[in-house]
């Protein structure tokens, strides 16, 4: 099997490299970076570094595969040094949405365009890209977040559009949106503290989980929102 991690040095990233390295060492696993690469790593682990925000860099990436079986989008951001996500109307900042699409949501869709030759020739293709509860408009009940949560609405869209593109052109792919739950990393670091007791997740835990599903899916699950528990979600 062959496997690129996008966003592999970030908190969930990272576990899910480390947790194929060390549980499928007949895998071929390749991730990417994108500040640092990071210290402590998987020797058999090839690493690549990559800006999403830069369609060239994600041609270039492709160009260094013959073929691939599962790609993992890990990438995303909540805040910036600069800006909390939004508790109101009056805190919007476009720079700050834009930013949020452009992190979020468009990498997905330059990665299924630039990545679909190499996903066809495998025998069961899979793209999933770690997406957020707060992303589901059936879910929403508390508001606020206003960038975060469009920002992952349109990431589900899209994938729920290149799930039914690829089913008719690859009708064994599995194209999925995965929530991972509170996950104790950089990201929701700002935001521990009203987490329920028992719902702050490690990374370790999160990315045997993710894999485990991902593991399990058949190409009738293409177009879900699965969360870490294996719970359908709600779009
Ligand atoms: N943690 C949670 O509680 C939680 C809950 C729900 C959903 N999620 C989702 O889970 C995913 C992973 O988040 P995480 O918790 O692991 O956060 P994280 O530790 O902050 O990881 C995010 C990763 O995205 C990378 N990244 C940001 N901008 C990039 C760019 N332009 N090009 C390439 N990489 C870029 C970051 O790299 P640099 O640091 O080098 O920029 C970092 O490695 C995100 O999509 C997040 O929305 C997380």
């Amino acid at each position: 099997m062959k496997v690129l991690v996008i966003g592999g040095s970030g908190g969930i990233g990272q576990a899910i490299v480390n947790h194929l390295a060390s549980h499928y060492p007949q895998a071929d696993v390749a991730a990417t970076y994108h500040r640092n690469q990071p210290k402590h790593q998987q020797s058999l682990v090839r690493w690549y570094s990559l800006d999403v925000e830069d369609e060239a860099s994600i041609k270039q990436l492709a160009q260094q595969f013959e073929q691939l079986d599962w790609i993992i989008n890990c990438v995303g951001m909540l805040h910036t040094q600069h800006q909390k996500p939004e508790k109101n109307l009056a805190s919007i900042n476009p720079e700050f949405f834009l930013k949020s699409i452009a992190v979020n949501c468009l990498p997905t869709l330059l990665i299924a365009k630039h990545f679909q030759p190499l996903l066809r020739k495998s025998a069961q293709p899979c793209l999933a890209t770690v997406s957020a509860k707060v992303g589901s408009i059936t879910d929403n009940q508390l508001g606020g977040w206003y960038s975060y949560r469009s920002s992952k609405a349109a990431l589900n869209m899209a994938l729920k559009s290149i799930a039914i593109e690829w089913g008719r052109l690859m009708p064994k792919s599995v194209v999925v949106a995965l929530h991972p739950g509170t996950t104790d990393t950089q990201l929701s670091k700002p935001f521990q503290t009203n987490v329920p007791e028992g719902k702050l997740f490690t990374p370790n835990y999160v990315a045997t989980q993710l894999i485990t599903i991902l593991h399990s899916l058949k190409a009738s699950d293409s177009g879900s929102f699965i969360a870490y528990d294996a719970e359908r979600l709600p779009w």
